[in-house]
């Protein structure tokens, strides 16, 4: 007994001196992101507010070219998720709405089917593709960093929910990468084989220039 107590007293005081472990690291939306995320909001300024989002119950506007729309909760939008390595978005697609082929550099995605059908796949490294037609219920997960879209496959509007392995997956769409900057056309053509007509036009139509 006489050995237990004092290694007891002092496991309590490591435990209250080193109670660092952080059990949340709201972001402080005011200061920059860095590789690690935002900075932690200062403990006493939390509320539940940050823990909550209530931005995923109505549809996005998918009047737009690709007649899509993502609605994002990221660190960004949702500072609660910060530091905790989840995030999630809302998917709504249009009759004939695509997600071009597009990459997520910070984390692997997982798609859950919530009404209509969505034709989803990616490509690995290795260029081996991988796709399928999803209906109501069905889940697909994407890799980390790999290139994959998702298509509407019905006749109606179709809604997913996406969760990422980060609060912070980015998004890089690859036709507004190749097309819808000011890449001169010439660069664009001798990295993508097309000619120049093809490469202004597909400019035009994403909003390129050059
Ligand atoms: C949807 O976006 C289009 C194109 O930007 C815009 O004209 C329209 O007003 C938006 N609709 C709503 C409901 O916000």
């Amino acid at each position: 007994m006489k050995m237990i107590l004092p290694i007891f007293v002092l496991s309590l005081l490591f435990s209250s001196s080193y109670a660092a472990v952080q059990d949340f690291c709201v972001g402080d939306l005011s200061a920059p992101e860095g590789p690690a995320g935002y900075s932690c909001k200062k403990p006493a300024k939390v509320t539940v507010d940050d823990f909550v989002f209530s931005g995923l119950g109505a549809a996005g506007n998918t009047s737009n070219i690709i007649k899509a729309a993502v609605t994002p909760a990221f660190s960004a939008q949702f500072p609660g998720v910060n530091g905790l390595g989840v995030s999630v978005a809302r998917l709504d697609l249009a009759p004939g709405g695509v997600v071009p082929m597009h990459t997520h550099p910070g984390g692997s995605e997982v798609l859950i089917v919530v009404q209509g059908s969505i034709c989803a796949g990616f490509i690995s490294s290795a260029n081996a593709v991988y796709f399928k037609p999803l209906k109501k219920g069905d889940i697909m997960v994407f890799p980390q960093g790999l290139l994959h879209f998702q298509i509407n496959a019905g006749g109606g509007p179709a809604l997913a929910f996406v969760s990422f392995s980060s609060p912070s997956p980015g998004l890089q769409i690859l036709d507004y990468a190749l097309f819808g900057n000011n890449l001169p056309s010439e660069l664009v053509e001798k990295t993508t084989f097309l000619d120049d007509a093809q490469v202004k036009k597909l400019k035009g139509v994403l909003g390129g220039t050059g």
